[in-house]
This record gives structure tokens, C-alpha cells and sequence, in this order.
């Protein structure tokens, strides 16, 4: 439509400028808006309203106007105001129907890589994991819907200060690597990191024993090895259970074998400074406002570092799959980091032609605003948590279900995601289990409930699934169709900003129209056929569109709510 209000106003007033309808913000009175008669009556001098009649009056000539649109108006002071009319709507909707993925319009396709997770090794998996984890799956799979070749990484931290930690604490308490288990490896990190706060010769050693391992030393790799293994059979688990799911368990040591051959690059084009015994790389810009500090490659005791194997980690992606993007899915407080990283790979020739974003998350707090921690402290372990929120929603229940363990997880998971991914994702959210686990209200089992209840009415009438009729039969009717109608451009929005809360809250408005829809419109007592099967129709299209984005959101359905 944007298209043909500019050749109008191009037509009538000889202007060259874009023109947007924008979605109404007056339902009541209309579909769209077209409020650009303001910016038009400063440029002509004109009365706004003037101008708004001989737009209404030469857009009602035209054949594609008077197909879209049973009215269009123009009220004081100057809006056009415009109605859709059924027989468009309706053909639109069948469109999304017939046609392969609701007709959405897809993007060009690209090999992208999709760094999320980022679990530690040695350390168990705490509440702090669970967002780049469901906003990363949720992005990828969004992502992928719009046929996008995409590549998930969960790049593990395996190769940091905790594992020179934890060997040492091994070593202390006499445990070789094949009597290592999780249980003493989950005591063994506190302990140590705790240690290294208060003593800084054993942190001296810790690092020394991180460099060696780096170097190859052949009992630190013994270990290694088998910390990972553990760590990442359990890692796994967790993300299993989370419906979180990756193409590669690559982790920072993989990157290593890189790393010869970014620090050529890196000195062959002179960016690697010396300073006090490291080597630095400058990322400062002359427009930065404030000061970047510069990305330190290689301390003085020879260690790398987090910024390394993350260079080392695009080069190896670049050598593997020529990724035109990757993106990285991480806490917002990392932003520095990447801010360097992103500024080294641009100088190289190697790097700089891989778009890079970070993607950054704010951070899920408790009732007092800071970061979630349990009543004695701690911050809870994940797993702890799913079973907290399992035990919260069946003291709710008030009606006598009885579920299966496999529907139970599914809503567990429903109600963690729906909390989460409702947010923007860049926003710190209140991590409040008792409010998310209600089946009223914007929750993940308020959707599960809604899906559940329109799949069972459709299945009550099955035979009735058809074609839309050209008729749309009252408001309630109406105010579905025109949510629907919104998925393209939702869609659209959702993937070029990489934000499934777009999706999420999107999916909530078509849940609550769906629910006013059925309220009000018993189709099981319907007689009236033509009704009944358009109704149907909307219906069943309404929950493959549910469904749809149920599945880009990582949230499984079960089978009774
Ligand atoms: N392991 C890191 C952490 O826990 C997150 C990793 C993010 N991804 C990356 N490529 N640096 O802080």
C-alpha cells in the first residue's frame, strides 16, 4: 500500500516523498492510519484535512484501493483513516492457508552461526545459564524458520582459570582423573576459586597450571580430559531437558589450534603490541566517547585469554563453514568484550568480512532487583529450579488433571520460556515462579491452555475444515483475522532484530483474541453450515500459525493441560 500512496501524492501533488500506513492506533475506528498530511500540509501550505480529501478522493478511484478497502476516510484534522474490507482479508488468510509457511516472505539465505549457551566446564549450570540458552535456541530456530543455513555452537568455556583451579584441587586431595566425579567436582571449584581470593601465591599457581595445560602438558591434559567429558555429559543433560539443542560441542581449547596462525596474521600486519610483558592489540576508534581498553592477546606468563580463543574461534569458523554472520548470544555485561574482539577481527584480512553481532541479554533478577539467588544465597542450580516450578504449578492446579512425567516437563519448560522470552530480550526481567506458573495471564501455560482448548474443538469438527467463506461475522471474528493477518510483518520485525519476544508477545495477543473468539462464538451448537466451516477454518488455521511459533520458541506442547 506504501507504494501506491506515494504514486498519489506523487500523482496530485508532484512530490517525491515515502509514504507509511501504519497500523491503527484506534481500532475502533479503523485498520490503518495514514497521518503524513501533517508533513504534506508544511511542505504545500495547505490545511492538512484539505490535503486528506484529495488523497481519499483519488485513492477511492483506484481498483486496488477499492479492492482492499470497504472505506477510507478522511477525519479532522486531517487523518485518513482506512478499513480493510472482508473479501480482502479473507483472501489473504486463504493465501497463508494454500501457500507453503503462511506465505511469509522470506530473506535471502545465508550461513550464519549462532553462538549461544557458553556453559563453563567444571562449574554446574546455574540460573544465570538459563537466558542464553532459551534466547539463543529460540533465535536460532527462529532463524531457521526464515530459511536461514544457521549453525549453533554452544563454544563451552573449557580452557579458562577454573579448570587450572579445579586441577590444583584435585591434585591437593590426591583424585586422578579417572576417580574424578561431578559430585567432587561440583565442591572442588567453590572451594578453590574461594581460595584464590584470599591467596594470591595459590592463584599464582593456578594460572601457571592454566598456561601448561594450554602448552600441552600431558598430565593437566589428562585431566582436562576428563573434567570435559563429565562436565559435558551433564552440561547436555540440562540442555536436554531445556529443549536446547546444538550442531557443534566446540569449546575455547578447540580454538587453540588457531591460534598460530591468527598471531601471523596479527604480527605480519604489526597490530600486536608489547606491553609490560603481554601482548596487547589497540581497539580504540577516534570517535569512541569513551576509553576501549585494548584487547590483551597474551600475558606476560605466556597464557592466552578469553579474547584469543575467540578471534581463534572466528577463524576457525571462517576456515570451516564461511559463515557470512555469526551471532553471539550472551549477557549484556559482556559487551566490552566483544566490542574488542569484534574490533581486532575487523583489521585482520581474514576476519573482516564475517558480520559479527552480539546479541546481548540483561540478567533475570529476584524480587529485590539483583541478580536471582535462592532464600540461603546461593544461586540456585538449574535443576533445583525445575523442580521448584514443577512442585509451584501442581499446588496451583485446581482442577483434578493427573500428568504424565513427560507433560509435566513440557509445561516446567513452557513456563521457564514463556517468562523469559516475553522480555526483551537486552531487558532484565523478575524471575517470579508463582506468577508464571498461573494458567491465567500472560504465562506459558495460559498458551498451552489456549492451543489445547481451540485443538479440541477443531478436532470435535473436523470434517468442517474447508475454505474461508468471503464473510467475516462479527467483531470478535474480525479481531482474529486481522491479528493474523500482522504474521508477515511480525515475522519480518522478529528476524531482523533477532528478538523472540516479538514472536512471544505476538503469539500471547493471538491466544487472548482466540480465547474472546470462542467465548463468544459456540461453534459446536452451530447449524449454519457456510459459518461453521469458516469458523472452523480460522480455527484451524490459527492454531498451525500457534503452533508454529510454539516451536520457535522452544516450547513443546503436552497432551492435557
Ligand atoms: N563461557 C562464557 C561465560 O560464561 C560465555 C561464552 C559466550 N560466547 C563467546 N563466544 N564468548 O561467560
Amino acid at each position: 500500500m506504501n507504494k501506491e500512496l506515494k504514486e498519489t501524492i506523487k500523482e496530485i501533488f508532484n512530490l517525491d516523498i515515502d509514504a507509511e500506513l501504519l497500523k491503527s492506533n484506534r481500532p475502533d475506528l479503523c485498520d490503518y492510519q495514514y497521518n503524513g498530511t501533517f508533513d504534506l500540509a508544511k511542505v504545500l501550505h495547505e490545511n492538512p484535512y484539505t490535503i486528506g480529501l484529495k488523497l481519499k478522493e483519488s485513492l477511492e478511484k483506484k481498483e486496488d484501493c477499492q479492492k482492499k478497502f470497504s472505506k477510507i476516510e478522511c477525519v479532522k484534522p486531517g487523518f485518513l483513516n482506512f478499513t480493510l474490507s472482508d473479501a480482502y482479508m479473507n483472501e489473504i488468510l486463504e493465501s497463508m492457508i494454500t501457500e507453503e509457511k503462511f506465505n511469509i516472505f522470506m530473506p535471502k539465505e545465508e550461513t550464519i552461526v549462532v553462538d549461544y549457551g557458553g556453559a563453563n566446564i567444571a562449574k554446574p549450570l546455574h540460573v544465570g545459564h538459563l537466558r542464553p540458552a532459551i534466547v539463543g535456541e529460540s533465535i536460532k530456530r527462529l532463524l531457521q524458520y526464515m530459511n536461514q543455513n544457521v549453525i549453533a555452537d554452544v563454544h563451552l568455556g573449557d580452557y579458562g582459570l577454573q579448570i587450572g583451579q579445579v586441577i590444583y584441587g584435585l591434585k591437593e586431595e590426591g583424585i586422578l582423573p579417572d576417580a574424578i566425579t561431578i559430585e567432587k567436582l561440583s565442591l572442588i571449584y567453590p572451594k578453590i576459586s574461594g581460595l584464590c581470593k584470599e591467596e594470591e601465591s595459590i592463584k599464582e599457581i593456578c594460572a601457571t597450571i592454566t598456561k601448561d595445560l594450554q602448552d600441552g602438558n600431558e598430565e593437566y591434559q589428562e585431566y582436562f580430559r576428563a573434567i570435559l567429558e563429565l562436565s559435558k555429559k551433564e552440561i547436555k543433560k540440562i540442555y536436554d531437558y531445556l529443549g536446547v539443542h546444538f550442531d557443534l560441542w566446540l569449546g575455547e581449547s578447540d580454538a587453540y589450534a588457531y591460534i598460530p596462525l591468527l598471531s601471523q596474521e596479527l604480527e605480519f600486519l604489526g597490530l600486536l603490541k608489547t606491553s609490560d610483558g603481554a601482548k596487547i592489540i589497540d581497539v580504540q576508534e577516534n570517535t569512541d566517547k569513551i576509553v576501549v581498553p585494548p584487547c590483551i592477546y597474551q600475558k606476560s606468563n605466556g597464557a592466552y585469554l578469553y579474547g584469543t580463543t575467540d578471534l581463534a574461534t572466528i577463524l576457525q569458523r571462517e576456515k570451516d563453514f564461511h559463515p557470512k554472520k555469526i551471532l553471539y548470544v550472551a549477557d549484556s555485561r559482556q559487551s566490552l568484550h566483544f566490542t574488542q574482539v569484534f574490533r581486532v577481527a575487523k583489521k585482520t584480512n581474514s576476519l573482516k568480512n564475517i558480520d559479527l553481532e552480539f546479541l546481548g541479554l540483561g540478567t533475570i533478577n529476584g524480587s529485590d532487583g539483583k541478580p536471582f539467588k535462592t532464600r540461603e544465597g546461593n544461586t540456585p542450580k538449574l535443576e533445583d529450579l525445575f523442580l521448584e516450578t514443577k512442585q509451584i504449578f501442581l499446588n496451583n492446579i485446581e482442577h483434578d488433571t493427573t500428568y504424565t512425567q513427560e507433560d509435566l516437563d513440557k509445561i516446567v519448560i513452557a513456563i521457564i520460556k514463556f517468562a523469559d522470552l516475553q522480555n526483551n530480550r537486552e531487558k532484565e526481567y523478575v524471575f517470579d515462579i508463582a506468577k508464571f506458573s498461573k494458567t491465567i495471564g500472560k504465562t506459558g501455560p495460559y498458551i498451552l491452555y489456549t492451543y489445547l482448548r481451540t485443538k479440541k474443538i477443531i478436532k470435535n469438527n473436523e470434517n468442517c475444515i474447508d475454505n474461508l467463506s468471503k464473510t467475516i461475522y462479527n467483531v470478535h471474528d474480525r479481531n482474529l483475522r486481522l491479528k493474523l493477518l500482522e504474521l508477515n510483518e511480525i515475522m519480518q520485525y522478529a528476524f531482523k532484530t533477532r528478538m523472540p519476544s516479538v514472536v512471544a508477545n505476538y503469539l500471547y495477543e493471538i491466544c487472548v483474541l482466540v480465547n474472546a473468539f470462542y467465548e463468544n462464538n459456540h461453534i459446536n451448537n452451530l447449524e449454519e453450515d457456510e459459518k461453521k466451516k469458516d469458523w472452523v477454518t480460522l480455527l484451524n488455521l490459527t492454531t498451525n500459525i500457534i503452533d508454529t511459533l510454539l516451536n520457535i520458541l522452544g516450547m513443546d506442547i503436552p497432551s492435557v493441560m
